[in-house]
């Protein structure tokens, strides 16, 4: 439920803002998190900005959450400011702290809040809609990893443990179809083979990682396109947001994530399954844009699986989804019968495609 204007008054008027609020009101309840914005007047000048609640339910322990983003959105602006940026403001999310200098408000009610500088002039969309936001999709979250390459200290925390452990939901899925408590695996006869035929893509990246062959990394988890903040004039990607899920990993993770979401016309759902596809102008814009920044740190290694990783996170989301069918819908919001059937599917056919196209994306790659 909404927060009223009232009680969003009181939240905000904990943070270290100065000037007389306005007004303050809902911005958009997503999945997630719920945000709003607040107006203040700053000696005649009108300035807003972000409160959001964190998702406790997703976020076990809020507070790790917030240590992780203050280190991250700490090294960034160090970052551009050693480059000498400009719209340093606009580039990397700006914390407020709260009056008594804590990075977030815990109220009576057990919520946690956070307050961010409201990024003016930006705008984000659903989903991809064109090769040149592909591009800035991939150069957004390329250059966001760039930044974090050398972070020093402790190691992040991780907000969400195995988040990206293939071969943990690879089990998962493996133990649900044994179980059946639902009787639904004689539907989804097809997808159990499909997955397990496939077994031997989740070690790949793992196995690599664990010899030594690929780095860990910082890594922002959730590279949907409606995660980049673009300049509404130019189009330019400014920022990316939603950095709950920052937490060592894999770089290729984030960017075979950016493959499944962002290279078929189809959403994740789609029933027609004749129009999903991975589509190679979109691909080989977002792998320009990711390498154009990306390429600055990644290994021979990491980058010889860049078409591998689209392959992998779009099978992992797929067991992810068939999973979660098979033992009854617990995690992903169902709005239909068989929906998270529907989503693997897709997600399995989108695989599909990528594994007839594997070897032509990788050699664009290759001589990117
Ligand atoms: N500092 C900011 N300035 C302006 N707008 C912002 C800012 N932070 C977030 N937003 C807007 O709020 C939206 C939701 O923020 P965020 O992605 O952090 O929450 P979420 O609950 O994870 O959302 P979703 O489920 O849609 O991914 C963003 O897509 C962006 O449009
Ligand atoms: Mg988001």
């Amino acid at each position: 439920m909404a927060y009223q204007e009232t009680e969003l008054q009181h939240v905000s008027r904990q943070f270290q803002i100065y000037g007389e609020i306005q007004h303050a009101e809902t911005f958009k309840i997503g999945h997630i998190n719920e945000t709003y914005s607040a107006t203040y007047d700053q000696g005649g000048m009108r300035v807003r900005y972000i409160h959001q609640k964190i998702n406790k339910t997703v976020f076990k322990e809020p507070p790790a959450v917030m240590k992780n983003l203050m280190r991250v959105t700490a090294h960034i602006r160090t970052k551009l400011e050693e480059q000498g940026a400009a719209d340093i403001t606009r580039r990397s999310l700006v914390v407020i702290p709260t009056r008594d200098g804590q990075a977030y408000y815990h109220n009576g009610d057990g919520e946690y809040w956070r307050t961010f500088v409201f990024i003016e002039g930006t705008q984000t969309f659903e989903s991809v809609q064109t090769p040149i936001q592909a591009f800035e999709a991939g150069r957004a979250f390329g250059e966001f990893q760039y930044h974090l390459v050398d972070l020093t200290g402790q190691r992040l925390l991780e907000t969400i443990p195995d988040f990206h452990n293939t071969r943990k939901r690879f089990e998962a899925l493996k133990e649900a179809v044994e179980r059946d408590r639902y009787s639904r695996a004689k539907d989804a006869r097809r997808e159990i083979d499909f997955a397990l035929r496939n077994e031997a893509m989740v070690d790949v990246i793992l196995d690599s990682m664990a010899k030594g062959r690929i780095p860990e990394r910082i890594t922002h988890n959730d590279t949907k396109f409606n995660n980049v903040m673009l300049d509404v004039k130019t189009g330019k990607a400014m920022c990316v947001v939603d950095l709950d899920t920052v937490m060592p990993g894999c770089a290729l993770y984030d960017f075979g994530d950016m493959v499944r979401t962002t290279t078929s016309p189809t959403l994740e759902d789609e029933e027609d399954l004749s129009k999903v596809r991975m589509q190679m102008p979109m691909f080989k814009k977002l792998a320009q844009g990711y390498l154009s920044t990306a390429g600055q740190f990644l290994t021979k290694t990491e980058k010889s699986l860049i078409a591998f990783s689209g392959k992998l996170i779009t099978f992992e989301i797929g067991l992810r989804f068939l999973t979660d069918y098979l033992s009854g819908d617990k995690y992903f919001r169902i709005h239909r019968p068989a929906h998270n059937l529907d989503r693997c599917r897709t997600q399995f056919k989108l695989v599909e495609s990528i594994e007839r196209q594997e070897t032509a994306m990788q050699k664009f790659v290759d001589q990117l």
